[in-house]
């Protein structure tokens, strides 16, 4: 009876409402997230917001109640679709450019060109911390990474442009062969360089790729747009026209 009388007042009070729709004004949900989402899901969220935006950083775990938000980001095709949203803006920007003989796209390798998604679905979505001993073992040396499929799509547009691609990772030299072979085998046919860090290389990733990007602008190469998933490797200087930021709330590198 209380929820006849509540519907009745609930239409009447709609109708009489103009300009605010029926299916909005009584079923305003709370969490912004659709039916499904907790009050925990909404605040992942924004967690991970910040994380894109540098707002929390130096981080060595994602909290402890968002491993399951993460799973469900990653796993989940938002993520795929955030990855699609940047690289179509990468492409976009280099379309719209005047290609010269010595233009270049850089690109980080691992969650960048990389995924190593099946690596952290094993360990926690970046709840475990890094240990890249076990990272090197169980990931790296299998060079078995499967290409993140928006920016092969991507890399392949880009090729055709006429643009040169060159690879920068924070993977270590003695990590070359296996890394040739995995890039290759996720579909990275070709590439102008890899730069890979020298092991008695003690700088952290923002020095290690800003002293990189120098060098190659010395070169003669013309940065145009430096693509990663970690804020390290689009700052410090040389950071090219453009930077673009892919989307990682995993883990956060210094
Ligand atoms: C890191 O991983 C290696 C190889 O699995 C293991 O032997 C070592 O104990 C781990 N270190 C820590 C601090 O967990």
């Amino acid at each position: 009876m209380k929820l006849v009388v509540f519907l009745v007042a609930t239409i009447l009070v709609a109708s009489q409402c103009h300009g605010a729709s029926f299916r909005s004004f009584p079923l305003r949900l709370p969490t912004g997230y659709g039916d499904g989402a907790s009050y925990g899901d909404v605040r992942c969220a924004s967690w991970r917001l910040a994380v894109e935006a540098k707002n929390i950083f130096g981080f060595e775990t994602i909290p402890e109640q968002c491993v399951e938000a993460t799973a469900n980001y990653i796993e989940g095709g938002q993520y795929q679709s955030d990855s699609k949203t940047v690289n179509q803006q990468v492409f976009f920007f280099a379309r719209d450019r005047e290609i010269h003989e010595n233009d270049v796209v850089l690109f980080n390798i691992d969650g960048t060109v990389l995924s190593n998604v099946p690596y952290y679905s094993q360990h926690g979505y970046g709840s475990e911390k890094f240990n890249s001993t076990r990272y090197d073992e169980e990931f790296v040396n299998k060079g078995n990474a499967p290409a993140l499929p928006e920016t092969l799509k991507n890399y392949n547009k880009l090729l055709d442009l006429g643009l040169k691609v060159i690879f920068l990772t924070g993977r270590r030299t003695d990590k070359k062969a296996v890394t040739e072979a995995n890039l290759k085998k996720a579909g990275y046919h070709t590439w102008e360089k890899l730069i890979l860090k020298d092991p008695s290389n003690n700088q952290n990733s923002v020095e290690y790729k800003s002293t990189e990007r120098a060098k190659l602008v010395q070169q003669g190469y013309r940065i145009i747009a430096n693509v990663g998933d970690q804020w390290s490797g689009l700052s410090g200087h040389n950071v090219g026209i453009r930077t673009f930021k892919l989307p990682n709330p995993m883990y956060y590198i210094e």
